[in-house]
């Protein structure tokens, strides 16, 4: 069984899909985080974020395991020093203003995609093209939105920055992501705006088919 929650940045997606997904007694997979993962890894590195034969070689090289508990995803590095939690630093600012151009790049969505569909089912996985590409034959699709203030709004409330310079990023995100980001035509689309996160999390749960409730 698989439910995909997609939706633009910031529209509430991992703490919604974490809490279908604890109601549901499932894990949930942040598909983000691995996309996030590889442009720290990159920056660490000193690569240019769009040279996309050095960022494979780095992933392939030093693979970024992403750990999907249903409490909260982790992703690990295992180099030879031992295992490195990455996890508390892939929500910089560095990494937000950086994933958007490793997130377009074919070979790196190839290398996350495998990485998805090698985890065992069943799962809620949230992201931008859950539903579209990754598994096109999902059980349930949905997709959150919100408008760009409410959104700002929120993320003010996790970072040090002001409302209106995280409402410019986010738009300029939402441009850059845009083509990776469209809903899938068998998705129901919820606009987050409104409700709170309990809100979401029952509209998801009582639009789900029987046999996956
Ligand atoms: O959901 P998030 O903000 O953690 O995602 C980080 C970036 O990764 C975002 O800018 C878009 C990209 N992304 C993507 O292109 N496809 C996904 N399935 C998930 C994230």
């Amino acid at each position: 069984m698989i439910v995909t929650i997609d939706g633009v940045a910031a529209s509430g997606k991992s703490s919604v899909a974490s809490g279908v997904a604890r109601a549901l007694g499932v894990p949930y997979v942040s598909s983000g985080l691995l996309y996030r993962a590889a442009t720290l890894l990159g920056l660490e590195a000193g690569l240019s974020l769009d040279d996309a034969p050095a960022l494979l070689a780095l992933l392939e090289q030093h693979p970024p395991r992403l750990e999907a508990r249903a409490a909260g995803n982790r992703v690990f590095l295992i180099g030879d020093l031992g295992q490195r939690d990455l996890t508390p630093d892939l929500h910089s600012s560095r990494v937000d203003a950086g994933v958007s151009a490793v997130a377009v790049l074919p070979e790196v969505r190839a290398w996350v995609n495998a990485q998805l569909r090698a985890l065992p089912e069943p799962f809620v996985a949230e992201g931008r093209d859950m539903g579209t590409n990754v598994f096109p034959h999902a059980d349930a699709k949905f997709y959150l939105t919100a408008s760009p203030r409410v959104r700002a709004q929120r993320r003010a409330q996790e970072r040090p920055e002001e409302v209106d310079a995280i409402e410019a990023a986010l738009t300029e995100r939402d441009r850059r992501d845009a083509r990776q980001s469209a809903p899938a035509p068998d998705a129901r689309v919820i606009d987050t705006g409104p409700l709170t996160l309990d809100g979401v999390i029952g509209a998801i749960l009582s639009a789900l088919p029987a046999r996956t409730a």
